[in-house]
Order: structure tokens, then C-alpha cells, then sequence
């Protein structure tokens, strides 16, 4: 049956990956309450509903970075899409191009961002930073990302520990993969991934790796051990952040920023941007949700900075509702995995697709012909 939406695309990719893999992208920390909240709350906003005005064609577009794009939305850096699909961040990254929004390099990425910009040549890439204990190699990612021409840089600053995903551990998954007895049943029963993904890449580039570490650190990611040199740093302050500001001439735009004081320091750094993001409820389980945070922060930061936001986008209304709440443009994370790990680039472009025909449903319903027009009014209040 062909998916209808986000929520059939979650479905088939349950099925076609092995358990392990599906939870790791799929679920959340801890008890998961911020997973569930982020739906309820995205569920729980009403917009207002106006008639009779001319909707015959709405411009679902927004403009970023000064960049026009078709639906206020970027696809937000997920660790390890390359595992979803053979080659998956490169087939997400042609999705968006041909879509007409930005893709997100991730740090720990299997595809290297030299790899991905040569093979979806043409896509508007952005690149999220991850720092590594040893910041000489954090410095030699800013430096590669300059040289592609990237000027948007994502700095992902919501990630202080590794966080508690009791799921993966009962599965046995976690990056790196360990192997497992149960993991290997998990893959052989999933016979399809085995071979289409996992298969593919040992006969071809090899066991999977993260891209971007330098090869006398890379691990492959069936390896438990990792240096120390490229674990992710356990102490990272605003001081870092200022340094990789006077070290970054492109954007910079902080990820994971939940309160209005760490928005007012992310602009005193000379920040360009913040992305308001409870990570997915992938971090701290006991976060706000991220929308429900976002107005005071619009308020104070929003007219001198650009203000993203992530988490729980599963459908056009959801993006809407963001926008309404404050937000410039989203971060698109689980969506398009879902569409990567059910078809590939076909998946992942039939999910952006499935998403703009939604906005466009919903801003026609609301009775509203572009984003200019939506702002906290559209938001509906009892009484
Ligand atoms: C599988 C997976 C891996 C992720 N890896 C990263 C990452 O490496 N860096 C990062 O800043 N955020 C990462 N995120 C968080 C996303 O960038 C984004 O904030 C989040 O997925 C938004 O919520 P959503 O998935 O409900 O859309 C990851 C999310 C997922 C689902």
C-alpha cells in the first residue's frame, strides 16, 4: 500500500530494519515522557480558521540565510543516516536538492561531507559540529567545511553526555556497534538490510565508518573502542563557543538552545542563529518541549537573530504550527529518516513532498496564502 503520510513511512521503516537500528533512530531516553509530550503538545495547538479568502495558491516558501527555500525547512543532521539505506545521507542529500531545501552534514556521519557534495553536487549543505575532546581536529572539520563552501554551520551544544537510551542497551545497539549474538539475530532476521545495506558497503568501501574522523583515529563502527582524541568533548562552555565563532566566518547557529538566557549569550557571541530543540526528546528527558519554549524565546532574541526549532514534525500542520509559534524554519529530523529507511532518495523526496501538499492543505484551511501571514494570531485561544 503506498505510504499516505510520515506515520506509514515510520511503519515500513520498522519493518525494514533490524530492531536494534529502528529503535536507536525511533525512540527516546530515559522513561521517553518528552517523546510522548512533544506529539501531545504538536497535537494540542488549534490554529484559527478563517474563510473566504483567496487560497487558490499559496507560497508555502521561506527564506533562510538569505536563501530562498521551498518550505521553511532543513533536514537536521542525524547520526548514522548513511545506515538506513546504502549510502543514505548522499541519497537524503539529493532529496533535498531536488527539493530545494538544506541538508545537514553530521559530524558522525558514514559519508564524508567532501563525498556528499561531490555525489549530490548542487545541494545547499550545511554542516553540524560536534566537538571533539581534541579541539586541533574540531578545527581541521571547520576548515574542511570552508573549503566545500559550506556557510552554514550547525553547533550542537545540547550534548554534554552520551545520553541514557535504555532501549539500545537492552537491544544490544549502540554506536559503535558492538557485536552480539543478538544483534546478529536481529540482522538475519531483517534479511533485506543485511544485504541491501550492510552487505553493499563491506563489499564496496568496507564496514561502515565514521566519515569524518581522521583515519589514524577512525573506528570502524563495529569496534567498541574509540580514542579519546575524537570522543565528543565532555567540557564544552561559551568560551568555546566564542572560539569556534572567531575561528567560523560563515553563519553560526547554536542547536539545543531551550532558554531565553542562553539565547541572549548565543547573540552576545555573535551567533547568527539558534535552533530551539529539545533534540527530538533524544537528550533530557525531563526538557520542556521545544514549542512550547520557542515564543518567549522569539521574543527576546528573534528580531536581531535567526530562530530554527526542532522536534515531533510529522506533519505540514506541525511546520505550521512551529512557524506560528515563532520559528523562521525547522529541522526535519525522524521524517525523512523514516522516507530513507522505507525507499531511499525516493522516500525521503516523497516525505518533503507529502509535507509541503500538507502545508498547503493546512494554510489553505487556516485561510492563509503565505508564512507572512502566520504569526501567534493564528494560534487559537480558548475563550
Ligand atoms: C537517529 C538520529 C540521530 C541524530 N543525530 C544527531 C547528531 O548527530 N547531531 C545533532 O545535533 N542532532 C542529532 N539528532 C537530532 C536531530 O538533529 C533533531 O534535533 C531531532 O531529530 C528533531 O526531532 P525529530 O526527529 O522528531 O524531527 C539526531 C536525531 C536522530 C533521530
Amino acid at each position: 500500500m503506498k505510504p499516505l503520510n510520515v506515520f506509514d513511512y515510520r511503519k515500513l521503516a520498522k519493518k525494514r530494519l533490524p530492531r536494534g537500528m529502528f529503535e536507536y533512530i525511533d525512540r527516546g531516553t530515559e522513561d521517553e515522557v518528552l517523546l510522548g509530550q512533544i506529539r501531545h503538545v504538536l497535537n494540542s495547538i488549534k490554529l484559527n480558521q478563517y474563510v473566504l479568502n483567496d487560497v487558490s495558491d499559496p507560497d508555502v516558501s521561506a527564506t533562510v540565510f538569505g536563501e530562498k527555500i521551498t518550505i521553511p525547512a532543513i533536514i537536521a543532521p542525524t547520526a548514522v543516516a548513511g545506515l538506513v539505506w546504502h549510502d543514505g545521507e548522499v541519497q537524503v542529500a539529493r532529496a533535498a536538492r531536488n527539493f530545494g531545501i538544506p541538508f545537514c552534514v553530521a559530524t558522525q556521519s558514514m559519508t564524508s561531507m567532501e563525498q556528499i557534495a561531490e555525489r549530490a553536487a548542487g545541494a545547499n549543505l550545511w554542516f553540524q559540529l560536534y566537538v571533539f575532546e581534541d579541539r586541533n581536529l574540531t578545527r581541521d572539520l571547520l576548515r574542511r567545511a570552508k573549503d566545500l563552501g559550506i556557510r552554514n554551520l550547525l553547533l550542537t551544544a545540547d550534548t554534554a553526555r552520551s545520553p541514557k537510551k535504555e532501549w539500545n542497551t537492552r537491544n544490544g545497539f549502540g554506536i559503535p556497534i558492538k557485536p552480539s549474538l543478538q544483534g546478529a539475530m536481529d540482522v538475519v532476521m531483517h534479511p533485506r538490510w543485511l544485504t541491501t545495506v550492510l552487505l553493499r558497503y563491506i563489499l564496496t568501501t568496507g564496514v561502515p565508518t565514521y566519515a569524518h574522523y581522521p583515519p589514524e583515529y577512525r573506528t570502524k563502527i563495529t569496534r567498541a573502542s574509540i580514542w579519546d582524541n575524537v570522543k565528543l568533548a565532555r567540557r564544552l562552555t561559551w568560551e568555546d563557543a566564542a572560539e569556534i565563532r572567531r575561528l567560523w566566518e560563515g553563519n553560526l547557529v547554536i542547536k539545543g538552545v531551550m532558554a531565553k538566557s542562553d539565547a541572549e549569550k548565543a547573540l552576545k557571541l555573535g551567533a547568527d542563529g539558534i535552533v530551539v530543540s529539545c533534540h527530538g526528546g533524544r537528550n533530557l528527558d525531563s526538557a520542556p518541549v521545544s514549542i512550547n519554549v520557542l515564543p518567549e524565546i522569539k521574543d527576546t532574541v528573534g528580531s536581531r537573530m535567526t530562530v530554527l526549532a526542532d522536534s515531533g514534525i510529522r506533519r505540514g500542520s506541525d511546520i505550521v504550527k512551529y512557524m506560528a509559534a515563532g520559528a523562521d524554519a525547522v529541522l526535519l529530523g525522524r521524517a525523512t529518516l523514516y522516507g530513507a529507511a522505507a525507499d531511499g532518495e525516493r522516500g525521503a523526496a516523497d516525505v518533503l513532498a507529502i509535507l509541503r501538499d500538507e502545508i498547503d492543505h493546512c494554510m489553505a484551511f487556516t485561510g492563509q496564502n503565505s508564512f507572512d501571514r502566520i504569526s501567534r494570531a493564528s494560534i487559537w485561544r480558548e475563550g
